[in-house]
């Protein structure tokens, strides 16, 4: 090896070293990120905070957000004035009020049924004049950077399909596949029907764009967002998702969460921070959870300052 191949390897040598090391600190494995224990501070705090057990009462409807998971809340926890623990079914509600306006966090535990399940029961008992589902996502695109803003809107759920009819031994194929929706209550119809996607509300959606122009430090995607049980980590995947459905991001909740909210008539947005995209990386980036609690807090300030107006 002459003395430049040799440099030049040393060099590379350096900067994959340097590379995996910064990536160390800033991030864990996906599958750490699955499994890792989110008891801890938050639960500490939840558990000293007054518990309620009578009706929730407020002159003014609240405005729910929701987030999976603690890395997802904590942060809308921390910033409540006067908050109360409620426990519905053992889905955590947090009340209290933030900008002398009402607001309720949600933790709703991971997943399309807990979603659902913990967004009907706070639309029953805490009647909210919007919900903002939000926390972190996997990008379906290269444009969806680790901790970049999904600005949503349309939600689909993308395991509601139907797939091509195959022979035996054809082995199991997933895709192509033809839509087939979540059944949701139409006010008109008045009856449930099939939905193949759900839609943002739209003063919700000009609030968080009209954010996102006046935050730069934040990069924003408006797109699609699908959600479903499933944690898929194929590129070609996600490619045929983006096609079909406009895809940019995957996670876990969102449209479960959308169409709880369209049978029930109350405005939803989603919201989601990326903190992996194995287009870009195979890490997976929790301060995402930040991120989107730090996005989600200026378009409830904007809410607020719009409910207060009367403008919503
Ligand atoms: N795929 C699916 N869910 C994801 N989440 C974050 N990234 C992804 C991804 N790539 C979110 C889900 C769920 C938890 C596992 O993290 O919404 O709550």
């Amino acid at each position: 090896m002459n003395t430049f191949k040799k440099f030049a390897v040393l060099v590379a040598v350096i900067f994959f070293v340097t590379c995996n090391v910064a990536n160390a600190e800033n991030s864990i494995s996906t599958t750490d990120a699955i499994s890792q224990n989110f008891e801890g501070e938050l639960d500490n705090y939840l558990n000293s905070l007054p518990h309620k057990t009578e009706a929730y009462k407020s002159k003014q409807r609240p405005i729910l957000i929701e987030g999976a998971m603690n890395i997802e809340i904590e942060k809308f926890v921390y910033a409540l004035k006067n908050p109360v623990v409620y426990k519905i079914l053992n889905y955590v509600y947090i009340a209290g009020t933030y900008k002398n306006y009402p607001v309720v966090i949600a933790r709703t535990e991971q997943g399309m049924e807990n979603a659902a399940v913990s967004t009907a029961l706070a639309i029953e008992h805490f009647k909210p004049v919007a919900v903002i589902n939000q926390g972190t996502a996997g990008g379906h695109v290269a444009e969806a950077q680790i901790l970049s803003v999904i600005i949503g809107d349309k939600y689909v759920n993308n395991s509601a399909y139907i797939t091509e009819n195959t022979p035996e031994g054809a082995g199991v194929k997933i895709v192509p596949q033809e839509m087939r929706g979540t059944f949701a209550y139409d006010k008109d119809e008045k009856t449930f029907k099939l939905y193949q996607e759900y839609f943002s509300d739209s003063k919700l959606l000009k609030i968080a764009v009209e954010v996102a122009a006046a935050n730069k430090d934040f990069s924003t995607l408006k797109g699609t967002i699908t959600s479903s049980d499933a944690w898929l980590n194929g590129i070609d995947h996600y490619k045929y998702l983006h096609k079909k459905y406009g895809s940019v991001a995957e996670e876990m909740e969102t449209s479960a969460a959308a169409q709880i909210c369209k049978s029930s008539g109350v405005p939803f947005i989603g919201i989601r921070a990326i903190s992996d995209n194995i287009i870009l990386s195979s890490n997976h980036y929790a301060d995402a959870g930040n991120v989107s609690q730090d996005f989600v807090l200026l378009v409830v300030d904007k809410l607020i300052r719009n409910i207060k107006a009367g403008k919503f």
